[in-house]
């Protein structure tokens, strides 16, 4: 997945040193302190996920790591400096609390970095490098592991607050795709860590959104004997805000009680995609549903769930197993 070696660990490691240590002693760090300490964040907290800050400044990194102009090509190769057309070189990462991201062995490979107030973008992340990609990692999964090897369920949410935040408030097994959707990369990864996945999305448009990719990205990794389910939060709410706000007990009594599992999640969204009250929305039902009930694994699930689905629609089996096996018309 990653290079075993490359000249750019060292040198994304010396950053995350820098930025921790600006976050301790910088003239400007006042701003970033009180930003994270508003946001509720603990100092043992910082200085587990790393937390550090990039000073306001066009060449603060630049002018730390020094050197020469094979240095500075190897810190944009890093993803640290950006070239602009006319050859200037300057600091990717300005004025922003910095999120580390820590590969499974916790070797940096790129940042995060929050703006302290309302610009544009809120979050800059680092560009694909030669060993960060996106799509394959998972904010806070070195942390998650770190504390305990023999985790048995992972929560999936949506942001680097999220993450920390649950982590301060005992949850510590949240973990974050990187701005990107859940992926059927993220999941075999995940699967092959832990039998079950919980997850957690933003109480919004794009957070019921990015759920119900999430189950699309399952289907083909579903075995049975691993179990995928789904906490939606409450309107406006993401994990961060939620926890603050009533606490870590709260928090876990919500999951026990309301996650859903992957099944009822499933059938509740085509339910309301196609209305199974009239023959024709059953026969829509059916229609969405079998072919993502094909890509199942499990052979009890896929056979449970495509009766369920018969119950719904009162199609048979054979009608069903025909449907399963026709040419996908997407929705
Ligand atoms: P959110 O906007 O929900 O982030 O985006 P958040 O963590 O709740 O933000 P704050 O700090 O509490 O206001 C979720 C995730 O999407 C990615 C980040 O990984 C973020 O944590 N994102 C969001 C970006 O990459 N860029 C953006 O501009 C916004
Ligand atoms: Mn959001
Ligand atoms: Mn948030
Ligand atoms: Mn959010
Ligand atoms: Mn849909």
């Amino acid at each position: 997945r990653q290079p075993v070696d490359s000249p750019l660990y060292p040198l994304l490691s010396a950053a995350a040193d820098f930025y921790r240590h600006a976050l301790k002693s910088h003239p400007a760090r006042q701003a970033a302190v009180d930003y994270l300490k508003g946001r509720g964040l603990s100092g043992v907290i910082a200085r587990d996920f790393g937390l550090g800050f990039a000073p306001p400044g066009w060449d603060n990194l630049m002018k730390h790591m020094g050197g020469d102009s094979l240095q500075e090509k190897a810190l944009i190769d890093a993803g640290l400096l950006i070239e602009n057309a006319e050859g200037r070189r300057y600091d990717r990462f300005r004025d922003r609390v910095m999120f580390p991201i820590r590969d499974s062995r916790g070797r940096v490979i790129a940042f995060g970095g929050r703006v302290l107030g309302d610009d544009k973008p809120k979050y800059l992340n680092s560009p694909e490098t030669p060993v960060f990609h996106k799509g394959q990692e998972l904010y806070g999964l070195y942390e998650a592991r770190k504390n305990n090897r023999d985790l048995d369920e992972i929560m999936v949410v949506e942001g680097y607050m999220d993450v920390i935040a649950l982590a301060q408030q005992g949850l510590r097994n949240a973990v974050a795709t990187l701005g990107t959707a859940t992926s059927e990369e993220h999941i075999k990864r995940l699967f092959r860590l832990v039998p079950n996945i919980l997850f957690c999305f933003d109480g919004d448009q794009a957070g019921r959104k990015a759920a119900w990719r999430a189950l699309e990205a399952c289907l083909p990794s579903l075995q049975d004997g691993r179990r995928a389910r789904f906490l939606f939060l409450p309107e406006g709410e993401d994990p961060d805000s939620l926890v603050r706000k009533e606490g870590p007990d709260a928090f876990r009594a919500r999951i026990s009680q309301q996650a859903q599992p992957l099944a009822d999640y499933f059938f509740r969204h085509l339910m309301e995609e196609a209305d199974p009250a009239t023959l024709e929305g059953k026969a829509h039902l059916a229609t969405l549903a079998a072919p993502l009930l094909d890509q199942l694994p499990g052979a009890n699930l896929r056979a449970l769930m495509r009766q369920r689905l018969g119950e719904i629609t009162g199609l048979g089996n054979e009608a069903l197993g025909r449907l399963a096996n026709a040419p996908t018309n997407d929705v």
